[in-house]
């Protein structure tokens, strides 16, 4: 036997007089309300299942009311079940169409109160990524040099003895290989080297293409060459085995040194401002001649000598020098009615001395600590 009042005639609940009726109304009404209230967070989908439950066509409890307290009630008695059940079946349908209204609109916005996302929240911050140091740097001395009509070009990382070496003067045994020296490599006929074809090594400066470029084209020639080199030499504060060279070469009818002397001064102004002075100490390089260390007045004590400079008042940029003429033998080049000038520097340095770093191996570490402060 069903527990359901709704599913027995009031006669069978013993409803008889309006009092009686208006109880078992108000009985099934305060069982709706609870359950509103239970479900007061649910879903939609939930909420339409409670809407078939209370006025679905065919099983709701409102067509059970009507199917079994209303129709056999007795004519007297039709009047006051007709007029309670219209009420509430006014109070199910407001109410269910206002959970569900709510039900909608709170999946719509993702309301907190339904466990979805709180818009009013702060958002989450996603940290954005910045240029390495070194590329910054790097960018900026391109900058530089860009904007007196210089070129940028890139070339191979993997060379051959005769351009690393032979073509820029240094030919076998010569003691500037010493201090040059580099990872060979040794490639199965397979990878594309024929058998007796030279040895290739990882370049130890960006200066073989200097050749590259000559060979390529005719003067006038201003390039640099940004790029990564090799070296066998033991990590420590102040060396990699793997770093980045800019390499210059300008070659003209009409180049002196007042233009080579020009452009240094007009690069150091540029990257470590315009009250730098600029200083050629005599150096030596196979593949230029004169040469010299292109020092700059300490940016830091001015040239008074500091800890930077290790009080010396002068901090070495680069190494640079006129086009030596035997360079130019080996790219057919008139040494006679031309001149230029070249010079290689070292970014990891450049970088080092204008923010203050003290250890080249941070800038490989890719430690955020470090590479925050260049944002
Ligand atoms: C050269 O490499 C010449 N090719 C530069 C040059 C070009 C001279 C054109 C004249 C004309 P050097 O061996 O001094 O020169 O290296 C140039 C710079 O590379 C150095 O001043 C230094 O800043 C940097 N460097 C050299 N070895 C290392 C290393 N192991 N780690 C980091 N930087 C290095």
């Amino acid at each position: 036997m069903t527990t359901d009042p709704t599913r027995q005639t009031l006669e069978a609940l013993g409803a008889r007089s309006e009092a009686e009726i208006l109880a078992q109304f108000a009985a099934v009404r305060r069982r709706f309300d609870e359950e509103v209230a239970r479900r007061a967070n649910d879903d939609a989908a939930n909420i339409a299942v409670m809407r078939n439950a209370w006025i679905g066509r065919n099983a709701g409890a409102i067509t059970h009311i009507t199917d079994n307290w209303l129709k056999p009630a007795s004519p007297e008695a039709k009047r006051i079940v007709g007029k309670a059940l219209n009420e509430l079946k006014a109070h199910v349908e407001h109410t269910l169409e206002e959970l569900r209204a709510r039900a909608e609109a709170a999946a719509e916005s993702g309301d907190a109160t339904r466990g979805g996302v709180d818009l009013s929240l702060p958002g989450v911050r996603r940290p954005l990524g910045t240029r390495h140091p070194l590329r910054q740097t790097l960018e900026e001395l391109e900058r530089i040099f860009l904007s007196i009509g210089f070129s940028v070009v890139e070339g191979p990382e993997i060379e051959t003895p005769y351009y690393n070496f032979e073509a820029l003067n240094i030919p076998e045994h010569h003691p500037a290989r010493d201090t040059m020296d580099t990872f060979y490599l040794s490639l199965p006929a397979t990878a594309g080297k024929p058998k007796g074809s030279p040895e290739l090594l990882l370049r130890t400066h960006t200066s073989p293409m200097q050749i590259h470029t000559m060979e390529r084209q005719q003067p006038p020639v201003r390039i640099i060459v940004p790029g990564r080199v090799y070296r066998r030499d033991n990590p420590d504060s102040t060396h990699s085995f793997a770093f980045h060279q800019i390499e210059g070469l300008a070659v003209d009818t009409d180049i002196t040194f007042c233009e080579f002397k020009g452009t240094c001064e007009y690069f150091v102004r540029e990257f470590l401002g315009p009250k730098t002075r600029t200083r050629l100490r005599p150096s030596y390089f196979p593949f230029t001649e004169p040469s010299a260390e292109v020092d700059a007045s300490c940016f830091a004590c001015d040239g008074r000598g500091c800890r930077i400079c290790k009080h010396a008042g002068w901090i070495e940029l680069f190494g640079a020098g006129m086009v030596d003429p035997a360079v130019y033998g080996f790219v057919n080049y008139d040494a006679k009615r031309l001149s230029g000038f070249a010079f290689g520097m070292g970014v990891e340095r450049m970088a080092m001395m204008r923010y203050g770093i003290n250890d080249i191996q941070l800038f490989y570490q890719n430690d955020v600590r470090f590479l925050r402060q260049f944002e």
